[in-house]
């Protein structure tokens, strides 16, 4: 069968490993797709970056628009971040009848409702799994494996490089914007960082997983924001005195009123679990009546990681190229017309 053709959008951090990984696995991940899958085509503002990442025999372009506008591109895969032009784009991506894989919480949190009801006019895939929580499959867990469950909360560390700003400042005493630049440097750090140190990416991510486990639409407006900026070495360290860590929380939970919606800094007792995820990994608890409570770990920024995520959509896009559309699992999980009970 003919290999699937991948269009990318964005060959920074995640579109590098997104490459590499594709090009290291590619006869294990295609025979996971049930076919091969073949980057064809690249938007990138830096084309220089093709040749360091090894990347060739593919076209490249610095007009995203050319890419999502090729009549051999199958898939999608945005990965340039941001409002605009990536809602645009992705649009424009399903207009013209090609499935979407996309790492862009920010545009998902924000646009999501009109994107899934155009790829669902057009019988489309939409999918996120990289939004949130980098290499975690948090959203295939949640969409899948919990799908028996009535969620009754979830609560997890799901900004990377803020816990990595936490955790340099506790464990050497760095300084927040010494660790910051570091994790821009890294390729954790969002294009704009007051998204991560202001909670806005982890609001973000936190309204498309209460989304999905309670079947509420997108709600980044209702949730309540606060981030890591006002932190001090102080703080950290009168904590630590105190047998606590401080991390940077999102909670969502099930309550009589509606689903509740926070992220801010949280003491947590250093002998508990999530109080020992350092560094950019992440960790979501989330408590299913049936099953109890369960526990996904795993690095939640970073090229390949990210990458992992980024290709597992691509295989299940790829699965469902040849499946039935009135089989695949909704985007979002959720039916307009049995929200009436979970007011926020
Ligand atoms: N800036 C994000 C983070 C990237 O640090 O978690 C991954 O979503």
């Amino acid at each position: 069968m003919k290999a699937v053709k991948v269009g990318l959008l964005g060959l920074g951090t995640v579109g590098g490993g997104t490459a590499t990984v594709l090009k290291r696995n590619a006869k294990e991940i295609a025979r996971r797709a049930g076919r091969g899958i073949e980057i064809d085509f690249i938007a990138t503002l830096e084309p220089e970056r093709a040749a360091e990442l090894g990347v060739e025999n593919i076209r490249l372009t610095k007009d995203a628009y050319e890419v999502v506008n090729d009549p051999d591109i199958d898939i999608v895969v945005e990965l340039i971040g941001g409002y605009s032009p990536a809602k645009e784009l992705v649009m424009q991506a399903l207009e013209n009848g090609k499935h979407v894989v996309t790492a862009n919480k920010a545009l998902i949190a924000i646009h999501g409702d009109e994107i899934f009801a155009k790829a669902q006019e057009k019988g489309l895939v939409v999918a996120f799994e990289p939004a949130v929580a980098g290499g975690i499959p948090i959203i295939k867990a949640l969409r899948e494996g919990l799908s028996a469950n009535s969620v009754e909360w979830l609560a997890g560390i799901i900004n990377g490089t803020g816990n990595f700003i936490l955790t340099e400042m506790r464990d050497k005493g760095r300084d927040f914007d010494d660790v910051l630049a570091e994790a821009q440097a890294l390729g954790y750090a969002e294009a704009d960082p007051t998204f991560d140190v202001e909670g806005i990416d982890a609001a973000h991510k936190l309204s498309i997983l209460s989304s999905i486990a309670f079947g509420i639409p997108l709600q980044f407006d209702k949730t309540y924001t606060e981030g890591i900026s006002k932190i001090t070495q102080e703080d950290v360290a009168y904590a630590e005195e105190l047998g606590y860590r401080i991390k940077h929380l999102g909670v969502a939970k099930r309550t009589d009123k509606g689903i509740e919606q926070r992220v801010h800094p949280t003491l947590i007792p250093e002998r508990r679990l999530i109080a020992n995820v350092d560094g950019v990994m992440n960790a979501v608890l989330v408590k299913g009546d049936a099953v109890g409570a369960t526990l996904y770990y795993g690095a939640g920024a970073g090229d390949e990681a990210t990458a992992s995520a980024v290709i597992a959509d691509i295989v299940d896009v790829t699965r469902a190229l040849t499946t039935d559309p009135e089989n695949r699992v909704p985007h979002l999980a959720f039916q307009p017309d049995a929200l009436s009970d979970t007011p926020v």
